[in-house]
């Protein structure tokens, strides 16, 4: 009895990409970043949700500015391993954006389909600035013109999972970036 291994989300990984103290790096130089350049402009951090919600957390804890946050929520995956290019805000935010400063943050850049539709909206809601803050950044992969503000780090083409970032809503609570062994979505 209690031989048997406890079976973990770790099995399903292949490597590990970024590890938790480089994260941790990483995060406390974007927020010094951040915190440098809008001292005095009271910026709203937005944070797309689910993806980004660790990676938002920790960022905030790194940025000691005044400053306020919201979310909001958007969707164009349908489960697989790539955007459909099609984006539906299913959350918005919920106060008045007018003339604020927005940093938008995001787990990854891909496509750019999400963040590219996510900038102009806020920006139609009448933001005075959009930038745009990722912890990944996949440039390979990029079918819009856009290109992230504050960046984490740039990754190749593969899938990867942790630190928020999903496959079919699983992994997200991995606590380092990691390499989804390619099995698990070619099942
Ligand atoms: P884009 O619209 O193609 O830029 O895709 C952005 C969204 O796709 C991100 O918010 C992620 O949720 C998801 N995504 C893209 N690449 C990956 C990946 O390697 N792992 C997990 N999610 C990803
Ligand atoms: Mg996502």
């Amino acid at each position: 009895m209690g031989d048997r291994e406890m079976k973990t989300i770790e099995q399903d990984i292949l490597r590990v990409l970024v590890s938790e103290e480089e994260l941790h790096q990483k995060v406390q130089e974007l927020g010094g970043q951040i915190a440098a350049d809008y001292e005095d402009k009271d910026p709203l951090f937005v944070g797309v949700l689910r993806g980004s919600f660790i990676f938002f957390a920790d960022l905030m804890r790194c940025c000691p500015i005044r400053s306020e946050l919201d979310f909001l929520a958007a969707s164009s995956y349908h489960s697989g391993t790539s955007s459909s290019g099609v984006i539906k805000i299913a959350y918005d935010l919920s106060g008045d954006i007018a003339g604020r400063h927005i940093i938008l943050v995001e787990d990854i850049l891909d496509s750019g389909n999400t963040l590219y539709h996510l900038r102009d909206h806020l920006m139609d809601r009448g933001a005075a600035n959009v930038k745009l803050c990722v912890l990944l950044d996949k440039p390979s992969r990029r079918v819009k013109p856009i290109e992230p503000d504050y960046v984490g780090f740039s990754v190749p083409d593969e899938f990867v999972v942790g630190y928020g970032l999903d496959y079919a809503d699983r992994y997200r609570n991995l606590p380092y970036i990691g390499v989804l062994k390619p099995e698990i979505y070619e099942k």
